[in-house]
């Protein structure tokens, strides 16, 4: 079963093949352009996609060896995400599947982010609880097998990657700034502000961070931060940064150990761009270790957004023949169940 994945949903044009569940290529485009502006611009990002997915895609069939006659079908994501962008890769995956006179399989990107966990060996067993933390959604997740989930919690504001986007803005750090407070945390001092873990309630799996990112705002003023010079203290940046991050690394961790208690769970994984955190996966491995868990982070480049775990769903639906109407439409809120 030999499947090609398409990935189009925010600024990543990307494609990768499967066959039998193994990883034959994946070819991501970042579009770096969007630094200059300070966050994803929807248009531009739907024109590079129609510009990059011919190229992206015949590099990822190129690299995999397999020509365009062997492919069983064809998966591409379908939401949630930027209509446009959605919309580029969509159209283009129903095109070629009806071309080659294969099946189509729609994708849903938040459950493509779980089953990236599945892309390299060893992979988590079901049922695990896996945490997508990214740009654009904070999830908390039990899998109890491919395909039934139950959404524990996720954020009731800011995803915990655009708190670090906006902290980093606030600091007049460079965008996308997670990397950035990642770097500077690493000098920093974690304890130098006790800013607030929010919690919610003892039992809620629910995340919260724009309290957080409030009080970073509140912090700054008070100390009269000068963004335009970076304050001029690298010292006190990177303690800002480390006591930030804490602050987002706590909560994330408390609540995934605590749903892996609460549901048994002997294995847990992470997903998403924040999964790219040098101290959550640090803080997380040790407290993993302490309580008897089996930690799973997928390798970088299948925890941004990426082709590979599109391509993994795909495989996973046709193997249960499950495909897709060609009337499929993008759906730009599309829930994970
Ligand atoms: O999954 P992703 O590539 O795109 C979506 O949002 O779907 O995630 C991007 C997010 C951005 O908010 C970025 O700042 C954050 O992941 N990120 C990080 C790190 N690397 C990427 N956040 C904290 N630490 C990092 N090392
Ligand atoms: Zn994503």
């Amino acid at each position: 079963m030999t499947i090609l994945g398409i990935e189009t949903s925010c600024d990543e044009t990307s494609a990768a093949v499967i066959r039998d569940g193994k990883l034959m290529s994946n070819v991501t485009a970042a579009q770096l352009f969007h630094k200059k502006y300070g966050g994803v611009v929807p248009e531009l990002a739907s024109r590079a996609h129609q510009r990059l997915i011919v190229p992206v895609v015949d590099e990822a069939l190129s690299n995999s060896g397999i020509r365009k006659d062997q492919l069983d079908a064809v998966a591409a994501v379908y939401g949630p995400g930027l209509i446009g962008s959605i919309l580029v890769g969509l159209s283009f995956g129903k095109s070629m599947a009806l071309g080659l006179g294969i099946p189509f399989v729609g994708v849903n990107h938040m459950e493509a982010h779980i089953l990236s966990n599945l892309i390299d060996s060893p992979k988590p067993s079901f049922p695990f609880v896996n945490l997508t933390v990214s740009g654009g959604h904070t999830q908390l997740v039990l899998v109890r097998k491919p395909f039934d989930y139950e959404l524990l919690g996720e954020t009731k504001d800011d995803a915990a990657g655009e708190a670090f986007d906006k902290v980093a803005k606030m600091l007049g750090l460079a965008y996308p700034g997670g990397p950035e407070v990642d770097k500077l945390a690493a000098k920093g001092n974690s304890k130098f502000v006790e800013f607030p873990r929010s919690y919610l309630d003892e039992d809620s799996f629910e995340f919260s961070f724009s309290g957080l990112k409030t009080s970073v705002l509140y912090y700054l003023r008070r100390i009269e931060y000068d963004k335009s010079k970076n304050n001029g203290d690298s010292a006190l940046v990177a303690n800002i940064c480390a006591s930030f991050q804490a602050a987002v690394v706590d909560v994330l961790i408390q609540k995934l150990v605590r749903a892996a208690k609460k549901f048994q769970t002997r294995d847990i994984a992470i997903a998403g761009g924040v999964a790219a955190n040098s101290e959550l996966r640090r803080r997380l491995k040790a407290v993993a270790g302490e309580n008897n868990l089996s930690l799973f982070i997928p390798k970088f480049e299948y925890c941004t957004d990426n082709g590979a775990m599109i391509a993994m769903v795909g495989y996973l639906k046709m193997l249960g023949g499950v495909a897709s109407d060609l009337e499929l439409t993008a759906e730009p809120n599309l829930e994970l169940c």
